[in-house]
């Protein structure tokens, strides 16, 4: 009995510790996962080219707001661009689409051209189709390969977490057209 007490008195302060960690806060409560596909268990890898048009009569990326001084910037300092670009599954932007990455992009970096990268990748075709993940990051001009984080998703990514790694497939310097391959690893 004395044992069995002594077995008890732990579970007993580790409820009481419990009701005391949850109860004062009354905004929040721990609730079952609806359904299982809540735990990730699987990682997805999805690759795909992205079309970034800024040139011509139909660009796919509009600047929407500069800072005072950004004119002066050599790196376009505090331009603020919003995008509704074309994700296909080959460079070429006739290939098979994949989806749309909406967003924005920021030019955030004094010295060095560098992107801040927000952005919803929506997918429009295959089995993700109507499912979205979303992409925040830091994507600069000297790194080769840009990693930024993926910190969320919708449908078949709910709960997503992952990564995707960037890099320049064709840049046009005269169009400042660019296509980008990107190799997106999503742990959903
Ligand atoms: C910066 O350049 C743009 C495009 O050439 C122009 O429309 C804008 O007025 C300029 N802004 C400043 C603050 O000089
Ligand atoms: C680069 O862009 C310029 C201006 O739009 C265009 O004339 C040229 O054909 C493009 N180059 C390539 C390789 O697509």
């Amino acid at each position: 009995m004395a044992r069995l007490l002594l077995l008890l008195i732990p579970l007993f302060s580790a409820f009481v510790l419990a009701a005391t960690i949850t109860e004062p806060e009354g905004y929040s409560t721990t609730v079952k996962a609806p359904y299982q596909e809540h735990k990730p268990k699987k990682l997805t890898h999805i690759h795909f080219y992205f079309h970034d048009i800024v040139s011509g009569d139909n660009p796919t990326a509009v600047p929407v707001a500069r800072g005072p001084t950004t004119n002066s910037s050599a790196t376009g300092f505090g331009t603020v661009s919003v995008v509704d670009d074309l994700l296909t599954v080959g460079p070429d932007i006739t290939s098979q689409e994949v989806g749309r990455p909406q967003g924005m992009y920021t030019s955030t970096d004094k010295k060095q051209v560098g992107l801040l990268m927000t952005f919803n990748l929506v997918f429009t075709k295959g089995k993700f189709a109507g499912s979205t993940v979303s992409l925040y990051g830091w994507n600069s001009a000297t790194l080769k390969v840009k990693e930024m984080p993926i910190i969320g998703g919708t449908g078949a990514f709910r709960l997503a977490r992952g990564y995707a790694q960037a890099k320049t497939f064709v840049f046009n310097a005269t169009s400042g057209d660019a296509v980008v391959e990107y190799n997106v690893y999503i742990w959903h």
